[in-house]
């Protein structure tokens, strides 16, 4: 069944090599993509373990995930420090086979998926980590739908296959079951939890351990009589269902032992998509293209605790960047030099002198970029995607010192901008809503505005619990604005939004409005 897959039937694979050094090439070798998982899957594990197979062994150490090491990473922010959790997006980015690898990090706690959701509009691929005995867990499950609601390709991990596991056939039909996900083994366990020494190639057909096996050791046996099994029950490999979204290549392996995971990037390395293409407002732009495009989806402040400065995190969507070129900031229609874009390595940063399309590199400013923002050499281009939630808790900010009213403001809406959390300005003019996802956002946002703003708050509850944008005909939003002044709210694009206390009450709201239309998810950019 599982011949190696060809990648040159691939559309995106020029049918003769591109010249090293041109942009063709930079691109096609570029893998941009993140881990997903359910929390103690092993992401933080099997992120070090890539790392240090792409050479990166220093950077590892800051990736540890519990403990003294992830402190460190992490020790610009106090409430990261107390919590031992990572707020942090970051981007890895090394060097393996012919490739050019940037692994996008998330957040580890849920508070902060929507974090996560932007950073998946920023890569090509996903791993999926699961853990052997546990298989598919909520969070897991959770990601892996932001994924297929964006077509990402998804590879699949199974972890910890050192320690009792379901068995190899119960996993690959519960992932392909209960995530509607065709599965192709492209590896398979030698041995079981003490006694897993390695993997079979199914691709290469090599086999991989860690010691000589006799092939009348009975995990060959166990090996031979599997492998006849898989390759006459399972799907082979198909790149273009994978590229789809709809077939998964599944990986057997132990993060921890390093088992496992360089079959992995050897099948990122030869498979794994290059840069997509991204859809904008008027037209879907092509990685290859030569012109530079690119979208910001995350903002980050206090990256480095002595520079107060706020970096823009973008994803080049097409063609080659280079230090110094004048880029149009489309949204506000300006030009924007570009200076000092940088490159990060873990905690390390690096000048950018020039980036291709799957890159990120950070760009510094003040408070010109937002998410969801883009940068072209020209081109009145706006990239889609990148989308906003409607929180699911909403309070009211009540400040302790009324003079410091206007500094709030000013404080709000930055923060608001960076997506630490939602701002909700009330149309009758009363103390702004916040809105967020998990309440640690929240403890994030009060400890920020003390610390970097010298402003204290507290949060009241208010009478809602959902907020939904509202988009129609525009005289019939404005009546129902003023109609329901008292339940409308502005977002942080003046874009007007509707509070309600119950899921019963916004129904029967939108059942009256047959024009307008109530989104919970606001695609920006
Ligand atoms: P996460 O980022 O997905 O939350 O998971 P993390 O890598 O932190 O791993 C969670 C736990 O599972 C850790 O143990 C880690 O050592 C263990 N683990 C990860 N990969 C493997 C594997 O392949 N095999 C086995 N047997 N265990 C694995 P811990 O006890 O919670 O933390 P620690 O004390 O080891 O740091």
């Amino acid at each position: 069944m599982n011949a190696a897959p060809d990648t040159t039937s691939d559309d995106t694979t020029p049918a003769t090599p591109a010249a090293p050094g041109s942009i063709v090439h930079e691109i096609a070798r570029r893998r941009t993509f993140a881990i997903i998982s359910h929390p103690d899957a092993g992401k933080t594990t099997l992120t070090e373990r890539i790392l240090r197979a792409g050479g990166a062994i220093q950077m590892a150490g800051n990736v540890r995930a519990k403990g003294e090491r992830r402190r460190t990473r992490s020790d610009w922010m106090g409430i990261e420090r107390d919590r031992g959790i990572s707020v942090v997006t970051s981007v890895m980015t090394f060097e393996y086979g012919d490739c050019i690898f940037n692994l996008l990090d998330t957040p580890g706690h849920e508070d902060f998926s929507e974090d996560t959701y932007r950073t998946l509009t920023a890569v090509d691929a996903a791993v999926m980590v699961i853990d052997a005995a546990k298989g598919i867990e909520a969070r897991t499950r959770k990601l892996f739908e932001i994924c297929r609601l964006r077509d990402i390709p998804i590879v699949t991990f199974i972890n910890k296959m050192d320690r009792e596991a379901q068995d190899p056939f119960a996993l690959l039909d519960e992932i392909s079951s209960s995530l509607a996900l065709d599965t192709s083994p492209a590896t398979w366990p030698v041995g079981r939890a003490a006694k897993f020494v390695g993997t079979y190639d199914l691709y290469r057909r090599e086999l991989h351990t860690t010691e000589p096996l006799e092939q009348s050791d009975p995990r060959m046996v166990q090996l031979a009589e599997e492998l006849e099994l898989a390759e006459a029950a399972l799907p082979e490999f198909d790149l273009e269902s994978f590229n789809a979204g709809h077939l998964t290549p599944v990986f057997f392996g132990s993060a921890m032992k390093e088992i496992g995971v360089t079959d992995l990037l050897d099948a990122l390395a030869s498979f794994g998509p290059p840069p997509r293409d991204q859809a904008s407002e008027t037209r879907s732009v092509h990685a290859d293209e030569e012109a530079m495009t690119a979208l910001v989806f995350k903002i980050q402040a206090n990256m480095d605790p002595n520079h107060r400065d706020r970096m823009a995190f973008a994803r080049i969507c097409s063609g080659r960047l280079q230090r110094g070129m004048r880029l149009k900031h489309v949204r506000i229609g300006k030009q924007f030099a570009l200076h000092t874009p940088q490159f990060f390595f873990a905690r390390d940063r690096q000048l950018a002198e020039e980036a291709f399309a799957g890159d990120v590199v950070g760009i510094p400013n003040h408070g010109t970029l937002r998410i969801g923002d883009t940068l072209t050499e020209g081109e009145d281009l706006r990239f889609t995607g990148v989308p906003y939630f409607a929180p699911e808790i909403l309070r009211r900010v009540r400040l302790d010192d009324a003079m410091k009213a206007k500094k709030l403001r000013q404080a709000l809406t930055e923060l608001a901008e960076e997506g630490v959390v939602q701002l909700f300005r009330p149309q009758d003019g009363s103390p702004p809503i916040v809105g967020v996802v998990g309440t640690l956002q929240l403890d994030v946002l009060q400890a920020r505005l003390k610390g970097e703003y010298g402003v204290s708050i507290g949060f009241e509850s208010t009478p809602y619990n959902l907020a939904r944008w509202v988009t129609g005909p525009r005289e019939k939003l404005e009546t129902f604005c003023s109609v329901n002044r008292s339940a409308m709210a502005d977002d942080i694009d003046g874009d007007p939004v509707f509070l309600a206390s119950s899921a019963f009450m916004m129904r029967r709201t939108a059942e009256g409005q047959p024009e307008l239309a109530f989104h919970d998810i606001k695609q920006i950019g």
